[in-house]
């Protein structure tokens, strides 16, 4: 045995073999936020599709979590089926990450229970997502107070190096490493402590009223629209009245602020801002076209996927995700002493 392992790891499928074993194991978990815009694919998706095939990848989708927020069954199916669209639309390979989604695997509720006992109430209250609802004079339901320990779970049973997500989720994070300290004292060592992975920080992108761009504020330029509803959109970002022929500003244009993301050319767009030799108008047709460029054949990928294809994804990945998340809770099961036979 110890011969042949030797021999496999000299040759070339070794080499491929110990490449794979060493890539870090990535996971994160994603809540369907809706009509996806352009903020969400520059802030979010986008660097996740930058990254993730550098590691053994996982990509959960949330149903468990969104079920704190939402009743509405015919809903949460939609939006489920269109975030692994979204998803796969923007570049993801099925093939090379793991799609699954976590009411699949039961494990994690499970898990979640024993988290839950392991950490107190007043820890649990200090997480951001329950807090501020409280403080909005919101009730929160008890799923919301547990949701740190459901996430936990989605981490840690698939020994997670990293786990990239946004600024808001980094306590959540912080919450999943507590949750594998609490367990590894109580039981021993069985958890590794992720890491989360704070995706570079894009800035803001702006929405057409120059606020943030945000599904609440009716500002967005959507991700997945048709050309014309791109061009309107985009026709419809707020400038000032400087004449045709005037400079322009291109700190504070909006227009400019998102062909920084979309145009290639982007310093000869600068020049003829500052020489005054383009107006608002032929900015920003150049700039819709930009962004149709670069998103119609995410549209195509989105259009070309259907149903079917996306619960097919669903289902593989759910096999594999079953075959690891299964073996670890067998060894959790031992462990905290509810294994007899
Ligand atoms: P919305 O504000 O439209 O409700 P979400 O809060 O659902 O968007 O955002 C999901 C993710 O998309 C965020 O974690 C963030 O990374 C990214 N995102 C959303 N809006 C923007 C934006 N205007 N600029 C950059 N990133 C954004
Ligand atoms: N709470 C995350 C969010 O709202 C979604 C999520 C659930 C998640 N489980 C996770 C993110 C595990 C990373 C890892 O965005």
């Amino acid at each position: 045995m110890v011969e042949n392992k030797n021999l496999r790891n000299t040759g070339f499928l070794g080499i491929l073999e110990h490449m794979a074993e060493d890539k870090k194991r990535l996971l994160t978990g994603i809540q369907s936020s809706g009509q996806l815009h352009i903020g969400n694919y520059l802030g979010a998706l986008k660097p996740f599709v930058e990254s993730y095939d550098k590691y053994e990848s996982t990509l959960m989708v949330a149903d468990y979590h969104a079920l704190t927020s939402l009743r509405n069954p015919d809903q949460l199916r939609e939006n489920i089926v269109d975030v692994v669209a979204d998803y796969i639309a923007v570049g993801v390979n099925p093939t090379v990450a793991t799609i699954f989604k976590q009411s699949d695997i039961l494990e994690h509720t499970e898990l979640a229970w024993i988290f839950e006992c392991l950490v107190t109430v007043p820890f649990l209250s200090q997480a951001h997502a329950y807090k501020d609802k409280v403080s909005k004079g919101l009730d929160a339901n008890a799923g919301l107070f547990n949701y740190p320990m459901l996430m936990a779970a989605d981490i840690l049973l698939y020994d997670t190096d990293v786990v990239p997500v946004g600024e808001d989720q980094r306590q959540h994070i912080e919450y999943a490493r507590e949750a594998a300290a609490k367990f590894n004292l109580a039981y021993g060592e069985t958890f590794k402590e992720p890491k989360e992975m704070i995706l570079k920080d894009v800035g803001t992108v702006p929405g057409v009223d120059g606020k943030k761009m945000s599904k609440s504020y009716n500002n967005t330029i959507p991700l997945f629209g048709t050309d014309e509803a791109i061009r309107t959109a985009v026709m419809s970002i707020k400038t000032d009245s400087t004449a045709v022929g005037a400079p322009l500003n291109p700190e504070t244009d909006i227009t400019f602020q998102l062909h920084a993301h979309f145009t290639p050319n982007l310093a000869e767009i600068q020049k003829r801002y500052m020489d005054g030799t383009i107006g608002y108008k032929e900015s920003k047709e150049l700039l819709a076209n930009n962004i149709i460029a670069t998103i119609s054949p995410m549209r195509e990928r989105r259009a070309a996927l259907s149903r079917e294809a996306v619960i097919q994804i669903l289902k593989d990945g759910a096999e594999v995700a079953r075959a690891k998340a299964s073996a670890k809770m067998k060894l959790v099961r031992e462990k905290v002493g509810v294994a007899l036979y």
